[in-house]
């Protein structure tokens, strides 16, 4: 086993650097560097104690993994590991990494029947009313806090707004957003609550399509009951569900990082507000620096091959490195600020399962940004950048918190 690179903490056992090591790290590029530097642009690492698997790194390699179906499956039934029980059925790898009967666990075909749905979805959506909806939960929130002076803008704000825009674009009102947000608070607690948690947001989303197979809508959940390529009622829900649960974290956690780069990057900020950069330029900045999946589970190799220089075995387990991919010197330009306008960033993967949601996770992210620096002007962050922790994961690297002062907006409006 070689020596870990220096700046990586390694597991004792096996000398690898735990995932979690790196999205923890006050500065998580200078772990994917020293990662580079030991073993080129894929490097073996450890998603719990003896579970391994390559973390991709190189933007080249990413391109490779996520292009080819034929040899990188998605279906986590081809993990060796996972057969062979290397990893526990009640790992808690496994809500994140764990076979489902969806369209993230799909290849070829079948993969391309339910994915349809979800393209044509997306593509229905009225912007402008999205907008709008979209704003009017943002001002109700910020109202709650406005008169304080005040607030906790992940705690408060970016960990609720989401959610509350998702369930406007299936449908729900903003009360079943706060609904479904209590579920899923629920279903990420305490095992006791998680199952009725979990329980509790299926049958809010099974009300919603049952209502709407009586009185269509303008909206997704209609959407999909009206597409030819959905059988039955659990696929209905299986595409909402999905959709929920794969935009919210990530939407929180873009919201937050384009918070942070406005309140505490001096360069940035000043930059912004000398006009040269736009809101838009802010948030594809987060997505270079701090792509909302830091790391992305998973490929599993479907025989021996070769990547990146190291020989792959059929069934090992490989992690898209997103945020080490952003990073790679073959395409991350010599200025630390990215020339605006360049999307070549892998925030959103590439291939078949390329996030189907950019636009609309692109109009919350950015209403969210505009409204609270719009309706909070003077926002100050009030401790030092680098106390901002993240909340443990080896995928995400949400902040904690971002704790914030202003001027009380006085006369701001409290909606019931
Ligand atoms: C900050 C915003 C977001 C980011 C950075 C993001 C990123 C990603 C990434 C990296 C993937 C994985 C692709 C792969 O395995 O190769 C993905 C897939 C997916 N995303 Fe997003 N996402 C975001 C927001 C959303 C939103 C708002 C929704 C839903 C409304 C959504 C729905 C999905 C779905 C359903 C998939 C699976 C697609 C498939 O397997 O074909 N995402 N996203």
């Amino acid at each position: 086993m070689t020596a870990p690179p220096p700046g990586c903490p390694a597991h004792a056992a096996t000398g690898l650097v735990p995932l979690a090591a790196a999205t923890g790290a006050p500065d998580h590029r200078e772990v994917y560097r020293a990662l580079r530097a030991e073993w080129g642009d894929v490097a073996r690492v450890e998603l719990e104690p003896g579970v391994p698997a390559w973390l991709v790194m190189g933007h080249r390699e990413m391109l490779t993994l996520t292009r080819n179906e034929q040899l990188f499956s998605r279906d986590a039934r081809n993990w060796r590991d996972l057969r062979e029980g290397v990893v526990s059925p009640d790992s808690g790898l496994l809500p994140m990494m764990g076979w489902r009967a969806n369209v993230v666990g799909a290849d070829g075909p079948e993969h391309r029947r339910l994915r349809a749905p979800l393209d044509d979805g997306v593509a229905r959506i009225d912007q402008r009313r999205a907008r709008r909806q979209v704003e009017a939960l943002c001002e109700e929130l910020i109202a709650e806090f406005a008169a304080r002076g005040s607030a906790d803008l992940v705690g408060e704000y970016a960990t609720i707004i989401p959610m509350l825009a998702l369930a406007s674009l299936f449908g729900l009102d903003s009360a079943g957003g706060h609904e479904l947000l209590r579920a899923l608070i629920a279903l990420f607690g305490s095992a006791d609550d998680s199952q009725a948690g979990n329980r509790q947001f299926e049958e809010i989303l099974l009300d919603t399509l049952r209502e709407r197979r009586e009185r269509p809508a303008d909206d997704l959940t209609t959407a999909f009951l009206d597409h030819p390529n959905l059988r039955n009622e659990a696929e209905h829900l299986q595409s909402v569900v999905v959709m929920i649960s794969a935009g919210n974290e990530t939407v929180t956690a873009w919201i937050a990082h384009t918070l942070r780069l406005l309140l505490c990057d001096p360069r940035f900020a000043s930059r912004l507000h000398g006009g040269r950069l736009g809101i838009d330029d802010a948030l594809d900045e987060a997505l270079w620096r701090d792509p909302p999946m830091n790391n992305m589970p998973a490929r599993y190799a479907l025989r021996d091959t070769e990547l990146g220089g190291h020989r792959i075995r059929e069934g090992d387990c490989l992690i898209l490195g997103i945020a080490a991919a952003n990073d790679d010197p073959l395409i991350r330009p010599e200025d630390e600020l990215t020339e605006p306008g360049n999307r070549a960033h892998l925030a959103f993967s590439a291939g078949p399962h390329v996030c189907p949601a950019q636009v609309p996770a692109r109009l919350i992210t950015r209403t969210a940004v505009k409204t609270v620096l719009h309706r909070l002007p003077g926002l100050r962050l009030t401790v030092p950048a680098e106390e901002i922790r993240w909340r443990p994961s080896p995928w995400t690297r949400v902040p904690t918190a971002l704790p914030v002062d202003f001027p009380p907006a006085p006369g701001a409006v409290r909606h019931p």
